[in-house]
């Protein structure tokens, strides 16, 4: 516990994007981003939140980048609370989730708008 403290104090420090939440710093499980973006397509979960968990228009939320903490994320796809149809740990296993968890840790942040020409005529 006094690591992850030390971690998030360090992560406040650098100001790391701006807003970072602390309880983000907390080391989630290894995974394997690329079997993750597998198992996200296979299990459906683009369906709803969309091919790069960008989110879809009525469907389900954005996911990435930045997820949730991954206790908050596993609990939910195990009991979610909305309208969402929840992921046993015999259809998603912990180790899915792990990968999964990678996968959505690994998107990269869109460009700023004001980086985009087009947007700033
Ligand atoms: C049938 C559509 C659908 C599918 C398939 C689906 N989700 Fe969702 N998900 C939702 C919706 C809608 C919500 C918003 C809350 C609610 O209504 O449950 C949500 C919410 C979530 C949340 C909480 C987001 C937040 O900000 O609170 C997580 C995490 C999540 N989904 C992960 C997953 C994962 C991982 C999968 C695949 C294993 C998946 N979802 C499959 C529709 C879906």
């Amino acid at each position: 516990m006094r690591f992850v403290l030390f971690l998030a104090g360090v992560g406040m420090l650098l100001g790391m994007g701006g807003g970072l939440r602390a309880q983000e710093v907390a080391t989630p499980p290894p995974g394997n981003a690329q079997r993750g973006k597998q198992i996200f397509q296979s299990y459906g979960c683009y369906e709803c939140h969309g091919r790069e968990a960008q989110g879809g228009a009525g469907t389900g939320p954005r996911l990435a980048p930045h997820p949730m903490p991954f206790d908050t994320l596993a609990k939910y796809v195990r009991q979610p609370t909305g309208e969402m149809p929840p992921y046993t740990s015999k259809v998603v296993s912990d180790r899915d989730l792990a990968d999964i968890y990678a996968f959505l840790s690994a998107q990269p942040q869109p460009p700023q708008a004001k980086s985009i020409p087009a947007l700033n005529d």
